[in-house]
């Protein structure tokens, strides 16, 4: 049985009244870390426990599909929780086309079918809580709500605006070539994307929310990139430099929808089974990172799935979160995190701890398809050289010469 702690958990740290008032509810209805660069970076082996932010849930399912020893998936947010629970319910009790038609929303509406008899009994009381009041999201269609579906929605409706039609846009997804995409980019999009409108949008605070930046992570890419200049190059990077055939993350936010059988990991055919038979190493944590890492027994987690979970933290909660890592980590341990900034500095009392292996973290965020971040890092344990993975020991350069490599200075 799929484990479910609800645990009462103090928040670590002041929650801000713009926080507690945009992050609750769904915020995030698919998660936005390339699960490419997880994958490779951490090369999970059925010996491992992993522990990862659950956001939708896609991520940690993601994971599970390599066939982890136990995946805890934590969340300070209710509502999070709540749509992987559903996810689990339905890898348990639905067929995999059933499981295809919702949460690929290829028909989102047989949702309503199934879940009084078939969903709702597998999930906990906060997850029943939370469906039986908002099963009409994903009968709708899950990828047009929450915060970020509303976010994408708006977008959808301003791009013809700008004179980036429909046709234009579905043409785009199918080009194969990073010639053909930096040609398009220069002649459709370019021209007509950038000015006064998308300035306006990408410096307004609550379409950014809405987006899933939290308020400490605005000020933190603004007051150093400023927030235009570091979406424009984001969105440019990925719409040229990186192939778009595949990139569902882009395809669900232009056109609301997946393209065939372009899709994460966890909803691919051939994974389902293997979820299915992994359910019991889950746990769904209801609770702070921190906090619950210090009930766990010392040294017993080989693998952290962080996000970007340090850009909204006050120094100390990040450190104290840290040490709560640190003490939890086993001498094996891979630490990832990413952060909207093109650089996040740990404490030094933390950095003096870890290995940072830099050139792997920038060869990967250069395939990364998300366009949402401006860094991504792998750390392991100083102290235990001997256990570190084979596949961080031959040292793949520094960060200064990877970074240069994909043109971000
Ligand atoms: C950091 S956010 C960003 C997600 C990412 N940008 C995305 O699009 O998937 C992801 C999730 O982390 C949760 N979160 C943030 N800080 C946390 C913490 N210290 N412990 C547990 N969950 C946390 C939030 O509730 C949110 O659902």
């Amino acid at each position: 049985m799929t484990m479910v702690d609800v645990l009462e958990m103090p928040t670590p740290g002041k929650r801000g009244r713009v926080e507690r008032l945009v992050f609750r509810g769904i915020v995030f209805n698919m998660s936005w870390e390339d699960p490419e660069m997880d994958r490779r970076a951490f090369q999970l082996t059925s010996d491992d426990t992993v522990i990862s932010i659950t956001s939708a849930g896609c991520n940690p399912l993601n994971f599970l599909c390599a066939g982890p020893k136990r995946l805890i998936s934590i969340d300070g947010n209710p509502a999070q929780n709540a749509v992987l629970e559903l996810k689990l319910a339905a890898i348990r009790t639905l067929d995999y086309e059933t499981f295809f038609d919702i949460f690929a929303a290829r028909a989102p509406q047989v949702a309503c079918a199934v879940y009084r008899a078939k969903l709702r009994p597998h999930l906990s009381e906060p997850a029943r809580q939370f469906w039986d009041g908002n099963l009409w999201m994903l009968r709708r269609n899950l990828y047009n709500f929450g915060r970020m579906g509303l976010a994408c929605r708006l977008v959808r409706m301003l791009l013809p605006v700008l004179g980036i039609s429909r046709a234009r846009t579905e043409q785009f997804f199918e080009l194969r070539t990073l010639a053909e995409q930096k040609e398009w980019y220069d002649l459709y999009v370019a021209p007509r994307l950038w000015g006064p409108v998308a300035e306006r949008l990408c410096k307004s605070r609550l379409f950014m929310y809405l987006c899933g930046v939290h308020p400490n992570q605005y000020d933190l890419v603004h007051d150093r990139h400023n927030i235009y200049d570091f979406v424009k190059e984001r969105i440019e990077y990925v719409l040229t430099k990186v192939p778009i055939y595949d990139n569902y993350f882009l395809s669900v936010t232009v056109t609301g929808k997946f393209r065939g059988d372009r899709v994460p990991p966890y909803l691919r055919a051939e994974n389902f089974q293997t979820l299915r038979d992994n359910l019991d190493r889950v746990q769904v944590v209801y609770g702070w990172l921190g906090p619950f890492l210090d009930t766990q027994p010392e040294s017993s987690i080989n693998r952290f799935n962080l996000l970007d979970i340090f850009d909204w933290m006050p120094p100390d909660v990040l450190e104290g979160t840290w040490r709560s890592i640190l003490r939890a980590a086993a001498p094996d341990a891979i630490m990832i995190f990413r952060s909207g900034s093109y650089q996040l500095d740990l404490p030094d009392a933390i950095e003096s701890q870890l290995v940072s292996h830099d050139g792997l973290a920038s060869e990967l965020f250069a395939i990364d398809r998300s366009a949402t971040y401006g860094s991504f890092y792998i750390k392991s344990l100083k102290d235990a050289p001997d256990s570190r993975p084979t596949h961080l020991l031959n040292g793949h350069g520094s960060r200064v010469a990877a970074a240069t490599a994909v043109g971000v200075s």
